[in-house]
């Protein structure tokens, strides 16, 4: 878990970050907040220590115990997180004026640092504040844009709070591995629909999440992600490229298209095994006691894929069965010519569908088998990466 030096400036969206002040300790981070004169007119000292949990400091002069404060926090974070940073906080940042408690535990960080413009849309862009972010960028600065929307006094433009989310998001990739940087990652996720008429389709049980916890796994790695997804209620991972299909024929097509491009493939999509041979142009009516489907094999994608995949593409296969899982998986894996299977049983109610949990055993071309015991998909995710770099080295 990082030490993260939260700095809050004086903008109107001060008090979001007293959000991002709690989702940090909640995932178990230290935090230390650092706290402008004009941010303690937006929200107060004491609400930021008693969310995140931790000791604010607004004064550089009031030293403890002999403790000269800016030197001593610069030397103890891990990374220093600017939210919001204020378009005055950012012109001295570029210039390297140290007048301020920030200011001077900035000049002396030597780590990795975040910053989150945000501040009404003609100061942001004013060639001024644009000329101060150029600048905080080429010192080494991470800035996160702003983001469009509605803003504080009626106007609307670039210049909003981006979602804490984000925030979280930026501060994993920056103090993370980065062992994923310029991997070109495609991963599908969902389930397919196959339409019966115009008001009906088939379907099955999958909520997308593991797919999307997949996806955002390999972005904080800095992989490059294209993510296609069935229909699902969930929101694309930041920084995530994402495209949108229905059918599995639509699922096939859209895979294909990125084969070429793709390092990585990880196929967590559940898709339809089956579908109607023929779509009624009209709703059928309920005319009759029993309604047939003629059903045909829609493509295996899969199958697809082992045709055109060139040399050192790493393929990674999802088996979700309800019985003989581990016995199932090995037999797909093989016939399938996959890298990797993650093979989960189903039929579990603390695990697999729609649950934020997951337990699976990830079996390798090569024999290797790692079980991965119940843990949070984002957890599970991030150890099938883990297990996937180790394997993708030694492809031939
Ligand atoms: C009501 C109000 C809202 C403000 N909102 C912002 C803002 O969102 N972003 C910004 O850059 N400045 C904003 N300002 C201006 C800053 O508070 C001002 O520049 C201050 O000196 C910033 O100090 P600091 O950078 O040391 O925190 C606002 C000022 C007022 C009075």
């Amino acid at each position: 878990m990082a030490k993260v030096l939260l700095a809050v400036t004086g903008g109107i969206a001060a008090y979001k970050a007293i959000d991002l002040g709690g989702s940090l300790r909640k995932r178990g981070e230290e935090v230390r907040v650092i706290m402008t004169k004009a941010a303690t007119r937006f929200a107060t000292p004491l609400t930021f220590s008693a969310v995140s949990a931790a000791t604010v400091y607004t004064d550089a002069f009031e030293t403890e115990n002999g403790i000269i404060l800016h030197t001593t926090l610069s030397k103890w974070a891990d990374i220093l997180v600017v939210a919001p940073l204020t378009a005055n906080t950012a012109a001295k940042l570029s210039d390297g004026i140290a007048d301020n408690l920030l200011t001077m535990t900035a000049l002396a960080f030597e780590g990795p640092k975040l910053a989150v413009p945000s501040m009404n849309v003609r100061m942001y862009e004013n060639p001024v504040t644009v000329n101060n972010l150029l600048k905080l960028q080429r010192n080494g600065w991470n800035i996160l844009e702003p983001s469009y929307g509605h803003l504080a006094d009626g106007e609307y433009g670039k210049g909003r709070y981006p979602e804490n989310d984000n925030i979280l998001f930026e501060i994993d990739r920056i103090t993370g591995p980065n062992d994923f940087k310029d991997v070109n990652v495609l991963v599908t996720a969902g389930p397919t629909q196959e339409p019966i008429d115009p008001v009906r389709y088939l379907t099955n049980r999958s909520s997308g999440k593991m797919g999307y916890e997949m996806a955002k796994a390999a972005k904080v790695r800095n992989a490059n992600v294209y993510l296609i997804s069935g229909p699902v209620d969930l929101k694309t991972p930041y920084g995530v490229e994402r495209k949108d299909v229905k059918s599995s024929e639509e699922m096939k097509e859209a895979v294909l298209e990125k084969m070429e491009w793709a390092d990585v493939v990880i196929m967590a999509a559940a898709v339809a095994d089956y579908k109607p041979v023929f779509i009624s142009e009209q709703k059928i009516k309920k005319n009759s006691d029993e309604l047939n489907l003629h059903m045909a094999k829609t493509s295996d994608i899969l199958m697809e894929i082992s045709k055109v995949r060139r040399p050192r593409q790493f393929v990674i296969g999802f088996a979700a069965e309800t019985q003989n899982a581990l016995e199932n998986a090995k037999h797909k894996l093989k016939s399938k010519g996959l890298d990797m299977i993650i093979s989960n049983d189903v039929m579990r109610t603390d695990i697999g569908f729609d649950s934020e949990y997951n337990e699976v055993t990830v079996l390798c071309k090569n024999g290797d088998a790692v079980r991965l015991s119940r843990n949070k998909k984002c957890s599970i995710a991030k150890n099938i990466l883990d297990i996937v770099k180790t394997h993708r080295v030694k492809l031939p």
